[in-house]
């Protein structure tokens, strides 16, 4: 495939395609047209074709998408069809719900360990994972070939424990720490806040209001 620049945001399109085109797998559905999909998923059928089209178009006019077919390719070009492994950092609240998320795996990401600086957690079993002491970190994403790091811990050390990661050759960071980290540009990061979401909420919750009330 052609290695172009595709925009952000149809990327972040991407992934409900694939959760979309994954249900309508495990339900046993074979070919699908960009109408059906746009009225399932509440998006264009336009936008779906520009969407798809970035990708060289995946579908035959008047034949549909073959779920299965659209379904691995989108993976790929999500890197899904390639196993990721996942460390998180912080054994809190948010780590430990997250290391019991199971969805993960099925996905490829393989959750390898969990860290923590609090002695009172070494050892504590979260999804059948002991966690572990900072100590260890850096030679066990070496020798792990650990590819992505979860944050989730305070802001004050997110900085810092992003560098040794770096240094120790994860390609990726999934910031759930409120703090922007300062890595070289060949390590992505994705930084995760829900609470933008939340005020997308109240935004459309105040928009939608006033304009019924005008
Ligand atoms: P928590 O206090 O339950 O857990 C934080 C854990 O990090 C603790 O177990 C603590 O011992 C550990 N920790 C602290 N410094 C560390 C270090 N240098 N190395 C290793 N472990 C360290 O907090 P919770 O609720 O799990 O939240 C974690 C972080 O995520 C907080 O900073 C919070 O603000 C943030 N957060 C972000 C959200 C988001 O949407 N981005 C949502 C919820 C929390």
């Amino acid at each position: 495939m052609e290695n172009k620049e595709i925009s952000q945001a149809v990327i972040g399109r991407l992934p409900r395609y694939f959760r979309y085109l994954g249900e309508l797998k495990d339900e046993g559905i074979e070919r699908i047209s960009s109408q059906e999909l746009s009225d399932i998923m509440q998006v264009t059928a336009s936008q779906i074709r520009q969407d798809f089209n970035n990708f060289g178009g995946f579908g035959q006019q008047g034949y549909g998408y073959k779920v299965e077919y659209l379904y691995e390719e989108i993976g790929k070009i999500l890197g899904l069809d390639k196993t990721h492994n996942l460390i998180i950092i912080g054994a809190g609240n948010l780590g430990q719900a997250l290391a019991n998320y199971m969805n993960f795996e099925r996905r490829g990401f393989i959750f390898k360990g969990i860290f923590d600086n609090n002695p009172a957690l070494f050892g504590r079993k979260i999804k059948d994972m002991e966690v572990k002491p900072m100590g260890e970190m850096e030679a066990f994403v070496r020798e792990n070939e650990i590819d992505i790091a979860v944050l989730t811990i305070p802001k004050t050390s997110a900085v810092e424990v992003a560098e040794k990661l770096v240094q120790n050759g994860i390609k990726g960071i999934w910031n759930f720490a409120h703090v922007d980290l300062n890595v070289p540009k060949e390590i992505q990061v994705e930084n995760v806040h829900l609470s933008d979401s939340l005020m997308k909420l109240t935004y459309n919750i105040i928009r939608f209001e006033n304009e019924n009330n005008n």
